[in-house]
């Protein structure tokens, strides 16, 4: 058998077809502003490319800039006059900070309404609660893709997640809880991982370590939603070059799967079309619009 592949990019270009029909018949126009610290160059085209798709879902992208030796108080009182400023629909913090800056204070300043990337303590307690709030990016993505493979309704699957960091991890699987999946969350320290995961209708891994997740590791059938992306070596394409592979061995796990994501091409598009749909959540919530249909 071989799995369909999941087709992170085109759904993610839906995702974003969505999020610019839903912005045409808002009253206003919801504003992301981006806030980029220092010179890295892998953030710097991070950040091009989330004020070129906020534009292009016609929303208003504004980016600020501050030097690599801005001081904690320069990014936080840079973020406490975003917060205040009422066109402000949406805070993003682009991350890492150089080295020096306390990236959890940082975020801790965004208004919770305003947190997009849904990481500040408020936002993770709204999601374990259950209450209304922004979500973070990646795992809704996730989530999203589970459901172009298995259908809208994911209740009762067994949802494995590997990693339980505070990014991915334990939001996704909040997420799929809320969706009233049966949620293991494995890591580090889980005994017989392979054949916990061997459980799984949906395998979730989120680690970090290069086609971890084999073949055998996988129950037929499964829908296999890859967060890992790691860089390794690529002598095949010559000296010195590199790829992007996932946590799970892609051609192992096909042969098994149902469903499989890409790397690259699967959950990692997923996220940056995420962000701009929760700018559209977080602007209807801040100005009472009404959510428009197909978000
Ligand atoms: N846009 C995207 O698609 C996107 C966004 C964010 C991250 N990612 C990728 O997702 C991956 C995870 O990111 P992260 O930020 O969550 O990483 P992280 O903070 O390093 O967390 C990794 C998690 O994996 C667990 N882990 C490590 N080794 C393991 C093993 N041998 N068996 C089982 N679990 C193990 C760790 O367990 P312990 O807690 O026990 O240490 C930890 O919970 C990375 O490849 C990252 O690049 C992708």
């Amino acid at each position: 058998m071989a799995a369909v592949k999941i087709d992170g990019t085109a759904v993610a270009a839906d995702v974003r077809s969505a999020v610019a029909a839903a912005v045409s018949t808002l009253p206003g126009q919801p504003c992301l502003a981006v806030v980029l610290v220092g010179e890295d160059p892998a953030s710097e085209v991070y950040v091009r490319n989330k004020v070129k798709m906020t534009q292009a879902a016609g929303m208003v992208s504004i980016h600020h800039r501050l030097p690599a030796d801005a001081t904690q108080g320069e990014v936080e009182s840079l973020i406490e006059r975003l917060n205040a400023d009422p066109d402000v629909d949406g805070i993003l913090l682009q991350l890492p900070l150089p080295k020096g800056l306390d990236a959890d204070a940082a975020i801790e300043k965004i208004d919770p309404d305003k947190d997009v990337d849904g990481l500040t303590e408020v936002s993770a307690g709204r999601l374990s609660l259950g209450k209304p709030g922004l979500r973070p990016c990646t795992p809704v993505g996730s989530v999203i893709l589970a459901k172009r493979a298995l259908g809208e309704d994911l209740s009762g699957k067994h949802v494995v997640v590997i990693g339980r960091s505070i990014l991915v991890g334990k939001p996704a699987a909040l997420l799929f809880l809320a969706e009233n999946c049966t949620v293991t969350i494995a890591h580090s320290r889980t005994a017989n991982l392979a054949e916990v995961c061997r459980g799984a209708d949906i395998l979730v891994p989120a680690v970090g370590r290069p086609e971890m997740v084999r073949g055998d590791w996988v129950k037929p059938g499964a829908a296999v939603i890859d967060v890992g992306i790691n860089r390794v070596p690529a002598p095949e394409k010559g000296e010195g070059k590199t790829k992007l592979v996932g946590d799970a061995h892609y051609e192992s796990c096909a042969e098994v799967a149902g469903f499989i994501t890409p790397v690259p091409g699967g959950v990692g598009p997923m996220t940056i079309a995420c962000l701009l749909r929760n700018t559209v959540l977080a602007a209807c919530a801040r100005r009472g619009w009404a959510v428009p249909a197909g978000l």
